[in-house]
């Protein structure tokens, strides 16, 4: 029997639950005008009522206990936007179990419980929807889900971290400090509850979870992708990365090749003409390479109030559509037997190092014999200014392809080298 209304419960009231609420008071005729079934918000979880919120919410809305929402049997859709994993992974699993539909911008979730909340969903009948989860309001979800499917996905490249895109851009193009960055994206809505998420690569490695598991048809947990932050990177790789021809941008990489997914986050040197390089402030990029589309660019704001508000109230619209239809829980996700994820020590890419030694002759060549003896090649170097008072050089050098393997067992060489100063010998991986 078609519903006369769909009510909605939305829980979470914060940078993006305030958007969707403003969204569907101040915007109902715009999402009216896509739906024949009316659809009515009646109920908002928060941890504190009184709170002063961008978007007030009519008071008698309000609660502050779930089973307001997950108990209610009128309720149909379940917009989760608190973020983290409890309660919000219980919670999206006790709404499935009462037959509710989930619409959820939680990349934690999906990332740790995604195949399971999916196949959970399509067993009781249910969607759960996910777009806002990654890259904020660009579509890459539905992309995968769809208009993709036809193809045998080879890589992915992305900048998927607003926040840290945001700090990079800043500390590139006008020398600001990493805490003055990091501040102002804070005060934009753009970082995480806890902002380590973001400047360590773990929100980064729950997006790219999501959109390699949809992508090569393997559950790819978190656990399995290879994680480094920003943290380390200094003010001297910006400037000496942009003489070499590179930006820095944090990049997720996933790729596949004979069955063997390899999946990793990192600071990477990327070249000045390659498009990854030119995105700025808290724009996500997305590369896909598909065999047969070829490379196709999504790209757009990857977080903000608005541009996730946009991807959950689009979730929406198709959500209730299908409801009318009568043609929800038909989403599967697709596994394919005999794929492996391959361990980060068999990567390869190429590297930029950098360190710290003794000005003396002799010192660049025992390096030199270092790096040959784990076959890896040398594409160029530069001696950095030489300081005269601790008689140290800065070099730095740029490899062609190496293995990951034979990188780290070459560096630990090179730091136990007497004229390397430990503590100053770095390196970054460079794509193209
Ligand atoms: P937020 O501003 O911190 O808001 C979280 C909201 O959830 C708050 O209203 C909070 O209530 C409520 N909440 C948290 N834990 C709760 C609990 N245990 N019980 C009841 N209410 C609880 O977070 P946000 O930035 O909107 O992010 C929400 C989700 O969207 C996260 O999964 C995030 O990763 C994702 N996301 C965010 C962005 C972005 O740009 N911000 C973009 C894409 C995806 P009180 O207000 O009462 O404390
Ligand atoms: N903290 C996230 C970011 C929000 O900066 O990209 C969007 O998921």
């Amino acid at each position: 029997m078609a519903k006369e209304r769909i009510r909605i419960g939305i829980m979470g009231l914060g940078v993006v639950g305030s958007g969707v609420a403003r969204i569907l008071m101040e915007k109902a005729d715009r999402i009216q005008a896509h739906i024949e079934t009316p659809v009515e918000l009646v109920r908002v979880l928060v941890r504190d009522p009184q709170k002063k919120r961008d978007f007030q919410v009519p008071g008698h809305l309000l609660t502050t206990s779930s089973r307001d929402i997950l108990d209610d049997p009128d309720i149909d859709i379940v917009i989760e936007v608190m973020g983290g994993e409890i309660p919000a992974y219980k919670y999206i699993e006790g709404a499935i179990q009462s037959g509710k539909h989930v619409i959820t911008a939680n990349k934690e979730v999906m990332a740790k419980y995604g195949p399971e909340l999916l196949t959970l969903a399509h067993q009781r009948g249910v969607d759960i929807l996910y777009e806002a989860s990654v890259g904020g309001g660009i579509p890459l979800i539905g992309p995968f889900q769809h208009d993709l499917a036809a193809n045998k996905i080879i890589s992915i490249q992305a900048i998927i971290n607003g926040t840290t895109n945001y700090i990079l851009t800043r500390m590139a193009s006008e020398g600001a400090e990493f805490g003055a960055a990091l501040a102002e994206a804070q005060a934009l809505g753009y970082a995480e509850a806890d902002p380590t998420n973001d400047i360590e690569g773990i929100d980064a490695v729950y997006k790219l979870a999501v959109l390699a598991t949809l992508a090569f048809h393997l559950p790819v947990r978190p656990a399995d992708i290879y994680r480094e932050g920003i943290s380390r990177l200094t003010s001297r790789d910006f400037r000496y990365a942009r003489e070499l021809g590179y930006a820095i941008k944090l990049l997720a990489i996933a790729k596949e090749e004979n069955g063997m997914v390899e999946a990793r986050v990192h600071p990477s040197l990327v070249p000045q003409g390659f498009l990854l390089a030119q995105i700025g402030g808290v724009n996500n990029a997305v590369c896909v390479q598909g065999d047969l589309v070829g490379t196709v660019v999504f790209y757009g704001p990857g977080a903000g109030s608005k541009p996730t508000s946009s991807a959950i109230v689009a979730d929406l619209i198709l959500l209730a559509k299908n409801i009318t239809a009568g043609l929800t829980g038909r989403f599967r996700l697709r596994e394919e037997s005999g794929k492996t994820i391959s361990p980060m020590d068999q990567v390869q890419t190429r590297y930029y190092l950098r360190m710290s030694v003794a000005d003396h002759p002799g010192v660049l060549a025992q390096i030199a014999t270092v790096l040959g003896e784990h076959q890896i090649s040398i594409a160029s170097v530069i001696q950095k200014e030489a300081d005269p008072v601790s008689q140290t050089a800065e070099i730095v050098i740029m490899t062609h392809l190496a293995r990951e393997a034979d990188m780290q067992d070459s560096l630990a060489k090179i730091r136990a080298l007497p004229p390397v100063v430990q503590e100053r010998c770095f390196f970054l991986r460079a794509e193209g």
